[in-house]
């Protein structure tokens, strides 16, 4: 008999979890103003805001960080990092930064300004809020495919390069980066195929525009390359990783998802007259180039966790666990984006609450009813991450509305995924009964889903 699949790891170290019951939960979530952001992690149960800087460090990792070199100027962890990035992706010139919108940050205040236009594969908000906050503005080029939830095509994240082009031809002069992201976080974390990256570079390249990797979760997209795309079965992952970046010019990076580190980002980049522009912001914002905003122990993890990432078990064993959530919602008739993406299952809640009108932020509502429901925090990617239109000041209806079940790495088992489609199963079996949202009361001018306050109507 075959044997079936198991973790590629076993487990070392445990964190105990806290279960609550319905009426602390009621309490809890009230005085968080019904936003999950503001809960204490104390009064969650299982955690799945978000898979970044949740993850579990491996012992190689801890053991790397008693070798850190904590000098100011020329550490010799930033050597070590700089030297695993450089070999993973090709890419000479590395900046640290405390994390990835920091990368961002950094990069965008040496290129983006008033009046540009940015073209990206569904923007992360971040990403979208710093090129908003420089009054630019980031235009949405993803396959129009990607809205269809319950398409099942293996490249969803994919760039449209007819939207592209038309960006391209309409704003000569006004384009200075298109931004991939690998995966698509915001339409699920679905994968961007080598094709789709190579056509994208060429693309922008004929128009003179670079291109940035937003890099997050470049090794879950590899991994998608490998199972999914003709040709790619019998590379190694670091292989496929070397020719995404091959096509592009620079990458922004939030070291705390695939660099499997809590904390931690990075600019790379071939283009020696953005690394020079850069640096002048780096040591401002984040500090001295040998360490930007991380300690040396911080460094030596992270090149840890990217050369131990790129091992094929691990991040099969990631994926698939994400599958294996997608399953039992299957079992249940759930509906969620399809394919299950690479870190997370995102719960189309428009079609679950039916009865909740769009002003009412369906998502949202459905994230609170898991967390009474169970103690399961999950994050709202819909209308309220969506802000508003920095123009019209109205609310932007038109994309998704989704509850996200994000996946720490190497965190939880099997049991916690039955735990969490189980609570979630209570909730769709009656939806019908939901019939009223929320209301904001307070909100942040950008990106306001993180400090949102709303009422429940009743
Ligand atoms: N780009 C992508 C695609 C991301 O998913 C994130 C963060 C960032 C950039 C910003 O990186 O958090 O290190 O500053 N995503 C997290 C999430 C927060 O929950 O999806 P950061």
């Amino acid at each position: 008999m075959e044997l079936p699949f198991a973790e590629a790891w076993k487990i070392k170290m445990v964190e105990p979890l806290k279960k609550s019951t319905r009426e602390q939960r009621e309490k809890w979530l009230e005085e968080a103003k019904q936003n999950i952001f503001m809960l204490k992690s104390d009064y969650v149960y299982i955690d799945l805001l978000t898979d970044s800087g949740t993850g579990a460090m491996s012992d190689r990792q801890w053991a790397a960080m008693m070798m850190g070199d904590e000098s100011y100027g020329g550490a010799r962890s930033f050597y070590n990092f700089k030297d695993t990035v450089t070999g993973i992706t090709g890419f000479p010139y590395v900046i640290p930064t405390h994390q990835g919108r920091a990368a961002e940050n950094v990069l965008f205040s040496a290129i983006v300004k008033e009046g540009m236009v940015v073209p990206g594969n569904a923007h992360f908000d971040t990403t979208k809020g710093h090129i908003e906050f420089r009054k630019a503005t980031a235009i949405d080029v993803t396959i129009p495919e990607a809205k269809d939830t319950q398409l099942e095509i293996p490249f969803k994240g994919n760039v449209s390069l007819e939207l592209l082009e038309k960006v391209l031809k309409e704003n000569p002069g006004k384009v200075p980066v298109m931004i991939l992201t690998v995966t698509n976080n915001t339409v699920g974390g679905q994968p961007v195929s080598m094709k789709n990256i190579r056509e994208t570079c060429e693309l922008c390249h004929k128009y003179g525009v670079p291109v940035n990797i937003d890099s997050a979760r470049f090794i879950e997209n590899a991994y998608f390359i490998k199972t999914r795309e003709e040709g790619y079965a019998d590379k190694t992952i670091a292989e496929i990783c070397s020719e995404m970046f091959s096509y592009a010019d620079c990458m922004t990076m939030s070291a705390k998802k695939d660099g499997l580190v809590n904390m931690g980002g990075f600019i790379a980049t071939r283009k020696e007259d953005w690394y020079e522009a850069a640096k002048a912001f780096a040591i401002p914002f984040e500090g001295f180039l040998t360490y930007g905003g991380m300690n040396g122990r911080d460094m030596d993890a992270l090149a840890v966790g990217l050369r131990e990432n790129l091992e094929f078990d691990m991040v099969e064993t990631r994926v698939k666990q994400v599958e294996y959530l997608a399953k039992k919602l299957d079992e249940y008739g759930i509906p969620y984006q399809r394919p299950a993406g690479g870190h997370a299952i995102f719960v189309d809640a428009d079609k679950i609450l039916t009865n909740v009108p769009k002003e009412e932020f369906p998502a949202q509502t459905l994230t609170c009813e898991l967390y009474l429901e169970s103690g399961v925090r999950a994050c709202e990617i819909g209308y309220v991450l969506a802000d508003r239109d920095p123009v019209t000041r109205e609310n932007r209806f038109g994309g998704l509305d989704f509850v996200r079940l994000c996946i720490p790495r190497r965190v939880y088992t099997n049991n916690h995924m039955d735990v969490i489609a189980a609570a979630l199963k209570n909730v769709y079996d009656r939806r019908e009964t939901i019939t009223r949202g929320l209301e904001i009361t307070w909100e942040a001018e950008l990106m306001r889903h993180f400090t949102c306050q709303f009422r429940r109507l009743k």
